[in-house]
């Protein structure tokens, strides 16, 4: 059987930069193919090609054998091939079904006295039949009445792929669609992927969690550093071991869990009784209380929407409390701002990078002294010091090997794990007390991850407090020395590390389990 999809000789410049060095690859009709390789290695502009974004400057693309040419996203799903991005493009406001029909121009021939026109015209209820449809027959479990503005991240993914399917592509590539997806909302996308691809679908999957790849992949392609290193069928013979080691050039160690905490250490950051609204006067935090101790990292579990980013909001100086307080080794920093909070040593690397951790339109080094320009080893008189910028900037993207096209470019011009690993070293760089790590590895590769989850166990080896919120599972119960557990913005159960298993914690997770008179016990014992 032929190509449903092909690559030949792909290529892509970005200045003197090589990002896609004369790429081959086929995909057949029916087919789910991962795509992994390191932070930078160019599978974002390789999709990117496919999908109309990018003009490749070298060789084509063919679609059912057949030579194209995309000049657009629009010209791509006209060819049947459909993106999905990580930042989704949706309109909160509306409705799933309004989303939806955005911009399809849907003619309907009339017959208007006796002539027939074409109107562009929505049949509501035909419309609305067509969508249920699609919805059903791919099991998507969503209510096209409801406003985007209330659907769960998962749930606007689905839409989004919805919006794919009810353009009619055949081919969907979708880029790192798990990162921000809970465990449960993972294994529904691989059901939905496997469900697509029962109906003929080609699915082109970029992600950098082996276990997923090996749990839906057909066919697995790894790229490294622009070239396509091998393409392997998914089998007993493709171990994770194996595809790490094609994607980093080197073996991968395991983390080293053995040290755990010791319980005489002080206490260094501490959270006391927080109560918080939202805009609406729906209370998200109830009585949350929780205390890192130096040399300790708490983990923070729950289900996405269950009151995290909020906690993460109130402690950051964000949003507003209603009760409650936060310490710093002793020092008050209740509703105090980032800015500020660095000062107090607090280190923050934020649950999204693009919104609160980077300046996209500034240059690394730039970005890479963010909120430190006042230091003396930074500035002189409010004047900035180019040459320890200049040093500062090289010695981070050695140490944390950052991939970058070239010396300085601006954070726009990263890929999405390079530019995480930018505020990570800022971060710990500043020699912090108490880290604040919110999905610390999120869109990272294997070695990145390995890497920025050593520093973090380096620095709470060192004395430091860590408080991290992960919505990966697997990552809290590796890192953690307590795990504490958050459902509908309470903490409902804490845990020693060791103590609990992932099963355990899923059912505190979801609110099928709950520890009895919490509230002050978590924040009392220090
Ligand atoms: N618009 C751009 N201008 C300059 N360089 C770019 C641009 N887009 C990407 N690059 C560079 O091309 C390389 C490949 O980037 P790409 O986004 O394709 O990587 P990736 O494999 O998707 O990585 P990640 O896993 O981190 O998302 C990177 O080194 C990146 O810095
Ligand atoms: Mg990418």
């Amino acid at each position: 059987m032929g190509s449903k999809i092909e690559a030949v000789g792909l290529t892509k410049y970005f200045g003197d930069f090589t990002a896609v060095d004369h790429i081959d690859l086929a995909v057949r009709e029916g087919e789910i193919r991962a795509l992994i390789g390191e932070n930078g290695a160019g599978k974002t502009t390789l999709m990117n090609m496919l999908y109309g974004l990018f003009r490749p400057d070298e060789g084509e693309i063919r679609i059912d054998g057949a030579p194209v040419k995309l000049s657009s996203p629009l010209d791509a799903i006209a060819h049947g091939i459909g993106m999905v991005h990580q930042h989704f493009k949706l309109v909160p406001s509306l409705t799933v079904y309004e989303n939806l029909m955005l911009g399809t121009e849907i003619e309907r021939e009339l017959k208007l006295g006796g002539r027939t026109v074409r109107l562009p015209i929505i049949d509501t209820r035909r419309e609305r039949q067509a969508v249920q449809q699609i919805v059903d027959r791919f099991d998507f479990m969503l209510d096209i009445d409801r406003p985007v503005r209330d659907l769960s991240v998962g749930e606007r993914q689905r839409l989004e792929i919805l919006k794919m399917l009810y353009r009619n592509v055949d081919v969907l590539i979708l880029d790192e669609p798990t990162a921000v997806l809970t465990p449960q909302e993972v294994d529904m996308l691989i059901e939905n992927l496997h469900a697509l691809k029962r109906e003929g679908k080609t699915v082109l999957l970029i992600t950098h969690k082996l276990a997923e790849v090996k749990s839906c992949a057909d066919t697995i392609s790894v790229i490294r550093a622009g070239k396509h290193v091998v393409t392997v069928t998914n089998d007993d013979d493709a171990t994770t071991e194996m595809l790490a080691e094609k994607m980093v050039g080197r073996k991968v160690a395991d983390i080293d869990r053995t040290r755990r905490f010791a319980n005489d250490r002080k206490v260094l950051y501490r959270v006391d009784s927080l109560c918080a609204k939202d805009r609406n006067g729906r209370q998200v935090l109830s009585d949350v209380s929780l205390h890192v101790r130096a040399g300790e990292i708490v983990g923070v579990a729950g289900v996405e929407g269950n009151g995290q980013s909020e906690l993460i909001m109130v402690i950051t100086g964000l949003m507003k409390h209603t009760k409650g307080s936060i310490t710093v080794d002793g020092a008050d920093v209740t509703g105090v701002w980032p800015h500020e909070l660095k000062a107090h040593k607090f280190g923050i690397i934020p649950e999204d990078r693009y919104i609160r951790g980077l300046c996209p339109e500034m240059k690394v080094s730039q970005n890479l002294i963010a909120g430190f320009e006042g230091q003396e080893r930074f500035s002189r008189h409010g004047f900035l010091k180019r040459k320890a910028m200049e040093e500062n900037r090289k010695e981070k993207v050695e140490k944390y090997q950052v991939r970058l096209s070239s010396k300085d470019p601006y954070i726009s011009e990263l890929s999405g794990g390079n530019a995480q690993k930018i505020i990570i070293a800022r971060e710990l760089g500043q020699d912090p007390k108490v880290m604040l790590a919110c999905q610390p590895t999120r869109g990272l590769d294997l070695g990145s991850t390995e890497f920025v989850q050593n520093e973090l166990l380096r620095i709470r080896d060192e004395g430091k407090a860590v408080l991290l919120v992960s919505s990966d599972l697997s990552e809290v119960l590796a890192l953690s020395d307590r795990i504490v557990v958050m459902y509908r913005g309470r903490i409902t159960g804490h845990f020693e590390a060791g103590h609990v298993t992932a099963e355990e914690l899923g059912l505190y997770m979801v609110g099928a389990k709950r520890m009895e008179g919490l509230a002050g016990e978590e924040g009392n014992d220090g």
